[in-house]
């Protein structure tokens, strides 16, 4: 039994609106999405439901309903305004996954607020760049990670908040202040901000080939379309157990990990550790998770544990698999079908799409390898990188491109229209990937089609790498590329070279390395650095990752025509 089988009529005949009704959302009406995941959930009766089953790495566990995330999140909403915060101001969370960020997200929104989620693993420069980028008034988080914060705040004029979650009393640093969740007064009521369709909710910061990263704004009417991928692709019911492996840092953790979910009533489980089989597949057993969203990089490392560690548990419970991020390779699926009694469903989209587009639906036939089928309201197809004509023949190699107007479809990237714009040809939007479609409509994922490189599922831009490198008084230019990696599917590696009056050596590497260390964030740290006396450019000067990168996975180099003259 699913919610949903592909020759369904409810499918055939799918209209965005459908989904807006069952939100109860008039014709071109919005409601707050704070209001949405929470009050309106009570009001159906479900106030004394499990909203959030929280466990930490030590062990601890903290449960709220649906009735509490509503009462804190109100509480978060009434303090921020009290602060002075401002409809449209910035509000960036930066913490693990604690039950606050999750709860704050919806007090942000429930004032007006846009929140800015940032993944906790950020390091300082990473930090400066966004929140600089998107003039941010407040920021919650933790003791942990409050050192960072304070080290750009000079840098920060327009961050008058500093606000720690779990500190209590006085604090040392300019603008910083307290606030406990759980002993913050409960309100009952708070006047939720209003909005219309088009009122900003959510910035995700997601990186390009070139430039800085750039801020994906989101409206409140996105919840139409993540309200109906939730229940429809992760196939979420009412009496499910529902857990994300994604951090809200990063847009799944969000559309998926917080908004599809309560906004279907659905409890979920979040465990705030990292990768670990042994304590993954006890948390599924322990907490009977029936849903699962997670990643091809996980289930990699899943695999290599074997069948074996999959049977020393009882994960009878699980209905559901879906993945996301990364291409699902076909032994994967092939596994989890061994390992799980079922496959894992690929699901496609990115921050800038805002919901699941592409996707192998419950019901749908799954060919391993492939990710699927439009979803019901999204016409996708593929297009010549020239032209920008969609391409006909069956099984050609073309940019994925769609059709604009689905309802969480990102509305510009923050103070940069031009990117933005330049994402639009011909009436598409171009996903920055290709792809091939068969003759019966699935979608064979080929490559990025651009620099950026995709690491266990999270996109480095290579400029963020390069920018740092470029700091090191010995680095004269670089060029970031991934290389291939068995299980995160590509890893950064640094092409650098040397300014005069410096050699190469291991001594030097591992100085470059500490240096940007304290720059970037884990993910974007690069595995190897590889001093080469220059890199390849283009006539007009711009260096080729392409020829570095296809060196790298030992493809053909293709066109050097453009090449500098050596
Ligand atoms: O390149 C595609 C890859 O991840 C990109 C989007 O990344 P991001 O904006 O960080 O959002 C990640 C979570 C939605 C895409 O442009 N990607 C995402 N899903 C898949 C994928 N590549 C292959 N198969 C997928 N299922």
């Amino acid at each position: 039994m699913s919610n949903i089988g592909l020759y369904d009529d409810k499918y055939k005949n799918f209209e965005w609106n459908d989904s807006a009704k069952e939100l109860e959302l008039h014709e071109n009406e919005a409601k707050n999405i704070g209001y949405l995941c929470s009050d309106r959930i009570c009001e159906k009766g479900f106030g004394q439901k499990l909203a959030l089953i929280w466990e930490g790495f030590k062990g601890e566990v903290r449960r709220y309903t649906y009735d509490d995330i509503r009462l804190h999140s109100n509480a978060f909403a009434h303090y921020f305004t009290g602060l002075g915060l401002k409809p449209g101001d910035r509000i960036c969370l930066f913490m693990d996954k604690i039950p606050e960020l999750y709860i704050s997200f919806l007090g942000v929104l429930k004032m007006g607020g846009i929140v800015q989620p940032l993944f906790s693993a950020f390091g300082e420069e990473a930090l400066l760049t966004r929140i600089d980028d998107a003039k941010t008034s407040a920021i919650l988080t933790t003791k942990k990670h409050a050192g960072k914060v304070r080290r750009i705040l000079d840098k920060l004029p327009e961050l008058k908040h500093i606000i720690i979650v779990d500190a209590e009393g006085e604090l040392p640093g300019k603008n910083e202040k307290t606030y406990s969740m759980e002993k913050a007064p409960k309100v009952e009521h708070v006047d939720i901000y209003p909005v219309e369709p088009e009122t900003p909710s959510v910035l995700h910061y997601t990186s390009g080939t070139t430039g800085k990263p750039k801020g994906a704004l989101h409206v409140h009417s996105s919840i139409i379309a993540q309200y109906i991928t939730a229940k429809w692709v992760l196939d979420l019911m009412l009496d499910d157990i529902y857990w994300c492996t994604a951090d809200p840092g990063w847009v799944t953790g969000t559309s998926y990990g917080i908004i599809g979910p309560w906004s279907n009533g659905v409890t979920q489980a979040v465990y705030d550790i990292g990768f670990s089989t042994e304590k993954w597949y006890a948390f599924i057993e322990r907490n009977r998770v029936t849903v699962w969203y997670s990643a091809p990089t996980a289930i990699r490392l899943l695999m290599k544990e074997g069948v074996e560690a999959v049977n020393k548990y009882d994960l009878s419970s699980l209905r559901h698999l879906i993945s996301v991020g990364e291409p699902l390779n076909a032994e994967a699926v092939i596994w989890s079908e061994k390992a799980f009694g079922k496959p894992f469903h690929d699901s496609y989209w990115q921050t800038e799409t805002g919901s699941i587009v592409i996707t192998n639906f419950p019901g749908l036939k799954i060919k391993a390898g492939s990710m699927g089928k439009a979803f019901p309201g999204i016409t996708a197809t593929v297009v010549n990188q020239s032209t920008f004509e969609p391409i006909t023949e069956t099984g050609m190699v073309g940019l994925i491109a769609l059709k604009p107007g689905w309802p969480s479809m990102f509305r510009t990237y923050w103070h940069n229209k031009e990117v933005y714009e330049n994402k639009f040809k011909k009436g598409w939007y171009l996903c920055g990937d290709r792809a091939s479609i068969d003759n019966e409509g699935y979608f064979w994922f080929v490559g990025r089609d651009d620099d950026v490189i995709n690491t266990a599922g999270h996109l480095v831009g290579p400029f963020e790498i390069e920018s740092a490198l470029l700091e090191h008084q010995a680095v004269a230019e670089s060029a970031a590329v991934g290389k291939p990696d068995p299980i995160n599917m590509e890893v950064v590696k640094a092409f650098v070279a040397l300014k005069p009056g410096f050699s190469p050596s291991s001594d030097l590497e591992l100085d470059i390395i500490n240096f940007i260390r304290k720059k970037l964030s884990p993910l974007a740290m690069p595995q190897e650095i590889e001093f080469v006396p220059s890199l390849p450019k283009t006539r007009s000067g711009k260096i080729m990752r392409r020829l570095l990168r296809a060196k790298e996975w030992g493809q053909e180099i293709g066109d050097t025509s453009t090449l500098e003259d050596e």
